[in-house]
């Protein structure tokens, strides 16, 4: 497929579909924020519960936090993110464009534009790059004044950081442990785009995983954690070869980070970041002064952290994208069940016929209690089916003549195309030993 092409197609499906939209779409949008309509929240949820239940639930060695999204100023002049949480900005002096200087691409394809000035055509020129400081300013408070000055998160980390010591003191954690936490994370990008890719408001799934300040413990923790990681995508379905590492050269680390690597995914627009491990060694805990006093042991020191920093929005993108097929005639998102919006779709056979829509409503009420359950009665069963191929539903369920007679259904696997009966009675159970594990 090509590639521009299948972009086209992902921004269409997923609007016309209810996965995702501009956001203030009906004042044109605004650019850098995107909205998650009916179907996008479900597979967004299911994203960001199959992180945490792998992260949190199925580990001994990680607790979860929420914290706020306004902090004290104080926290982002100690993180270094006042100073250094920037990128390079040019401009055009040209037509007073603004562009990020290590965006290649945009740079090339900027140059290339026709620009001309009373009718003649001119070269591009750039104005030196400066430094373009990330963070989104709010004011508290009544009056817009400097000291009322607050930040939008830059990253969800440094709430981690800032509550350390309580998460020591109030729960059983010993280092090595981990903090995992989901939440939204604003940066005032230069140059939003590949759809909800780069935005200016995102979500972020992460571990700060605390260990001994130890070269050896740094290098097992970084490694062990790649690989976590890259399992997890692999395990809901990604395709291995989407998918690889990249270190990160050392000028283009952030400052917090002794040593980065990417997991990338292999995007329409090229290999693209999909979630960092950061090896940020004690800068974090040291800037804010923080030291941990091992409880047991009673040695105290500042422990290095090992990072993984995901982005909800572009593993909902990436997952779009690596699920959508064509096959034949019909469009297929081949979701992972997991992380399906609908789990299945019930169908009566025929809509003007009372009994079989009676049934089917009982199966679909029956469903809903353990499951996302769509329902469709609309146009003949083929179209019903294509509808639900788009949608990625793993399974549909056809109620027709035979089962009023015998109390059985057809469960239709969305993948094979090809149909089972299973009796009523064992439908959750069946369709829950295909999608849902804990
Ligand atoms: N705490 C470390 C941190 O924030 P990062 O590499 O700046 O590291 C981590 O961001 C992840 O957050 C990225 O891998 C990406 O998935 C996501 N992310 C970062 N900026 C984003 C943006 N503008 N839009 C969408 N996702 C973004």
């Amino acid at each position: 497929m090509e590639q521009n092409n299948l972009m086209e197609k992902i921004v269409s499906l997923a609007k016309r579909r209810g996965f995702i939209f501009p956001s203030s779409d009906i004042y044109g949008g605004i650019t850098g924020f995107w909205d998650y309509g009916p179907l996008g929240v479900e597979l967004k949820n299911n994203i960001k519960r199959e992180w945490w239940k792998n992260m949190v639930y199925k580990r001994d060695d990680v607790v979860g936090i929420d914290a706020a999204i306004i902090m004290n100023p104080e926290v982002w002049k100690a993180s270094g993110h006042i100073a250094a949480f920037s990128d390079p900005l040019v401009e055009c002096k040209v037509c007073h464009n603004r562009f990020r200087a290590d965006d290649k691409e945009v740079i090339i394809n900027h140059e290339k534009t026709p620009h001309n000035i009373n009718g003649v055509l001119v070269p591009v020129e750039w104005t030196d790059p400066r430094n373009f400081n990330l963070l989104i300013r709010a004011y508290l408070g009544v009056v817009e004044a400097q000291q009322n000055e607050v930040y939008l998160r830059g990253e969800i980390t440094q709430g981690v950081f800032a509550n350390f010591k309580n998460i020591v003191s109030s729960s059983r954690v010993r280092v090595p442990f981990g903090v995992a936490q989901i939440g939204k994370a604003f940066r005032n990008e230069i140059t939003p785009g590949h759809f909800t890719f780069r935005s200016r408001e995102f979500e972020q799934m992460e571990v700060e995983y605390f260990i001994k300040p130890e070269e050896e413990e740094g290098e097992k923790a970084f490694d062990y954690w790649k690989k976590e990681r890259m399992q997890w995508y692999l395990g809901l379905g990604m395709k291995k070869e989407n998918l690889r590492f990249r270190p990160h050269e050392p000028d283009e680390r952030a400052h917090y980070a002794r040593s980065a690597e990417d997991i990338e995914y292999n995007a329409p627009f090229g290999w693209k970041e999909l979630e960092g491990i950061h090896h940020r060694g004690d800068w974090d805990l040291s800037r804010h002064k923080i030291k941990y006093q091992d409880p047991d042991a009673g040695e105290e020191y500042t422990p290095w952290v090992i990072e993984t920093s995901g982005g909800i929005d572009r593993a909902t993108l990436f997952f779009l994208i690596d699920a959508y097929s064509e096959d034949k005639d019909r469009v297929v998102l081949k979701l992972h069940p997991k992380i399906a919006p609908y789990k299945a779709a019930v169908f009566p056979l025929l809509a003007n016929k009372p009994e079989l829509i009676s049934l089917a409503r009982k199966v679909y009420d029956d469903l809903r209690q353990h499951f996302p359950t769509a329902w469709d009665d609309r146009g003949n069963i083929g179209k019903r089916y294509y509808s639900q191929d788009e949608i990625g539903t793993p399974y549909c369920i056809t109620v027709d003549h035979q089962s009023l007679e015998d109390k059985t259904v057809t469960v239709r696997d969305r993948d094979t195309t090809e149909q089972k009966r299973i009796a009523i009675q064992k439908l959750a159970d069946y369709l829950k030993d295909q999608v849902y594990e804990f």
